[in-house]
C-alpha cells in the first residue's frame, strides 16, 4: 500500500508538538507491515538547511503567487518529499507564527499550498510513484480532499483525515475561498463553512474517505458539545467512518538504560543536583508541557502547596503562555522544592523523564499525550487526568488494580485542583510503600507503548479504505 502522509511538522527535523512525533515514527512503523509511507512537509528554512542535497523532483510554476519545487529527502529510511516555495516558508520565526508573535498573515496560503501539492502529487505522481491513500494531519492538510476532487482524482485516491487536537480549526475569513481557489458550492453547511468562515479542519472531516483521531476516548469524546468544540455534530454525521488510533511512542528513541526500577536511583541523585533540589523523603514529581490552558497547569498551581507539605517536589520544563510562565517561577522562588526551567530543550526533557518519580499530565482535554507513554517505559508513573489518551493509557491504581498487580500510575476526576490535589496525596502515600511503588514501576515499564498495535490498526484502515467490501482478500 502507498500511502503518502501530508503533515506540517515532522521529527528530527521540525517540532512544536506531538504532532512531530507521529508522523516521524509512523513511516518507519508501516514499512513492516507492507505499507509505503512516503512524507509530504513544508520547506522550512531548517528543514532545507538540513537536508542540503535534496533534488527537485517536481514543479510548480504559480503556488499561491511563486515559484514552488518539490525535493526529494530524507526521513529515516524513508524518502521525505521537501515543499521548497521561497515566498511560504523561507523566512525566520517559527513554524506558524511570525516575529510579531502572530500567526503569519497567509498562513491560509501557507498551508492550502500543503494542501494543494499533496493532491497534484496524487493526480499526477511523482518520480513514478502514484500513492493510493493520502493521510492528512491536522487542519493545515485539511484542504486536500477538496483539491483532490478539483483535479478529479478524488476517485481513484482515498484520503485519511486525522485529527491531533480539535482546538485547531483553520479557521479563515470566507474571501479565502476565492483566494484558495475553492469550489465555490463547497462554501455551505455541510461542506468547508464553519460559523461564515472557511474551516479547514471542516473541509478535511467532511470530504475526506474516513477520520480518524489520535485515542479512543478522545474519539468519543469528540462528539460531545463539551469537547467537540462546535465539530461535534459534523463528525457524528460521519458514523462508524470516525475512529480513534491511539499513538505509540518511539521505543528505539525512548529507551531507557536501566531495566530495573532500582536503575533510576542514580538518574534521581543526577537530576536533584542539577536542579539543585535538597534530599526529600516524598516522590520527585516532574513536567515537560506547552504551558497552555489545554495541559491543565491553573489546577496544578493550585494543588502545588499541599503536595510539597507532604514531602513533593517539582522539576517542571516547559513554555508558553506567560501567565504561566511566570506563575511557576514565583512558585520555585517561594520553595526550594520547586526547580523551573522555562524553554524548550530535548535532552533535559529526557533527564527530567529519567530521573523523575512521576510524571503529571492534568490536561483539560488530552488528545493522546505523549510524556505519559514516556514516562510508562521509565517507570515514572504517571499522574493524569481522567481524559481522551491519558484514559487509554494508564492503569490507575485502585485496589484491584494494585492486587491484580496491574496498576501503572493515578488517574483523576473531575479536572479540578481538589482531585488532583487528592491524587497526589495517594502518590505521596503509595510512594511510601516501597513495596507498592516498585510494582508499580515494573508494571508501567512492562505496559506496551511502542506502535505496533496501531501500526497495524492504521494499516487495516489504510487496507479497508482501498477495498471496502474486502472482495479482494477472496
Ligand atoms: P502536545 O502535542 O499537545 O504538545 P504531546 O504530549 O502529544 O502534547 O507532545 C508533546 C511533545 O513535545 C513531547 O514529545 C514532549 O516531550 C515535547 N515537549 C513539550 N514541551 C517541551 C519542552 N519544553 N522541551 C522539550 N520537549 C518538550
Ligand atoms: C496533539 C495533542 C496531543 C497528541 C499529539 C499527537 O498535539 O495535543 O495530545 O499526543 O497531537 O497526536
Amino acid at each position: 500500500t502507498r500511502v503518502l502522509s501530508v503533515t506540517s511538522e515532522c521529527v528530527p527535523l521540525v517540532k512544536t508538538g506531538g504532532l512531530a512525533d507521529v508522523a516521524g515514527a509512523l513511516p518507519g512503523a508501516l514499512a513492516p507491515l507492507g505499507v509505503e509511507m512516503r512524507t509530504l512537509l513544508p520547506g522550512y528554512r531548517a528543514v532545507l538547511e538540513a537536508q542540503p542535497e535534496a533534488e527537485t523532483v517536481f514543479e510548480v510554476w504559480d503556488l499561491f503567487g511563486g515559484f514552488a519545487r518539490i525535493r526529494r529527502g530524507k526521513l529515516g529510511d524513508g524518502v521525505l518529499y521537501i515543499l521548497d516555495a521561497p515566498h511560504l516558508y523561507d523566512r525566520d520565526g517559527s513554524l506558524y507564527i511570525g516575529p510579531d508573535g502572530h500567526d503569519w498573515w497567509d498562513n491560509p496560503q501557507r498551508f492550502a499550498a500543503l494542501s494543494l501539492a499533496a493532491a497534484m502529487i496524487a493526480a499526477h505522481g511523482i518520480e513514478d510513484w502514484v500513492p493510493e491513500v493520502l493521510h492528512l494531519h491536522d487542519w493545515q492538510a485539511g484542504l486536500t480532499p477538496i483539491y483532490l476532487r478539483e483535479l478529479g482524482a478524488a476517485e481513484r485516491v482515498k484520503t485519511l483525515m486525522t485529527i491531533h487536537n480539535i482546538a485547531f480549526q483553520g479557521c479563515f475569513g470566507a474571501d479565502m475561498v476565492r483566494t484558495l481557489g475553492l469550489p465555490p458550492q463547497g462554501f455551505s453547511e455541510n461542506g468547508f463553512e464553519y460559523w461564515g468562515q472557511v474551516s479547514t479542519l471542516k473541509a478535511g472531516i467532511t470530504a475526506s474517505t474516513k477520520v480518524s483521531t489520535v485515542s479512543p476516548t478522545y474519539a468519543r469524546e469528540l462528539l460531545t458539545g463539551e469537547f467537540g468544540l462546535g465539530m461535534e455534530g459534523i463528525l457524528a454525521s460521519r458514523g462508524n467512518d470516525f475512529t480513534g488510533i491511539l499513538n505509540g511512542i518511539d521505543e528505539e528513541v525512548w529507551n531507557p538504560s536501566y531495566k530495573t526500577p532500582a536503575g533510576k536511583a542514580k538518574h534521581k541523585a543526577a537530576l536533584r543536583e542539577e536542579m539543585h533540589l535538597p534530599e526529600s523523603d516524598g516522590p520527585l514529581a516532574v513536567v515537560i508541557s506547552r504551558l497552555t490552558g489545554q495541559k491543565g497547569f491553573d489546577l496544578l498551581l493550585e494543588a502545588l502547596p499541599e503536595f510539597l507539605e507532604q514531602g513533593g517536589q517539582l522539576a517542571l520544563l516547559g513554555s508558553g503562555e506567560g501567565y504561566f510562565e511566570s506563575a511557576f517561577r514565583d512558585a520555585a522562588l517561594k520553595s526550594p522544592h520547586v526547580a523551573v526551567r522555562i524553554g524548550y530543550d530535548e535532552a533535559f526533557a529526557r533527564r527530567l523523564i529519567e530521573g523523575g518519580d512521576a510524571i503529571l499530565v492534568p490536561s483539560r482535554f488530552e488528545p493522546c499525550g505523549l510524556t505519559q507513554l514516556y514516562g510508562l517505559r521509565f517507570g515514572t508513573l504517571p499522574v493524569v487526568s481522567l481524559t481522551g489518551g491519558l484514559a487509554d493509557t494508564v492503569i490507575h491504581a485502585n485496589p484491584a488494580a494494585l492486587s491484580a498487580g496491574v496498576a501503572t500510575g493515578l488517574q483523576f476526576y473531575p479536572t479540578t485542583a481538589r482531585a488532583l490535589s487528592q491524587a497526589l496525596t495517594r502518590l505521596c502515600e503509595l510512594y511510601r510503600k516501597p513495596k507498592i511503588w516498585q510494582q508499580m514501576m515494573k508494571n508501567a515499564m512492562a505496559q506496551p507503548v511502542g506502535w505496533d498495535t496501531s501500526a497495524a490498526a492504521y494499516a487495516d484502515l489504510f487496507r479497508e479504505m482501498l477495498d471496502p467490501t474486502g472482495e479482494a482478500d477472496d
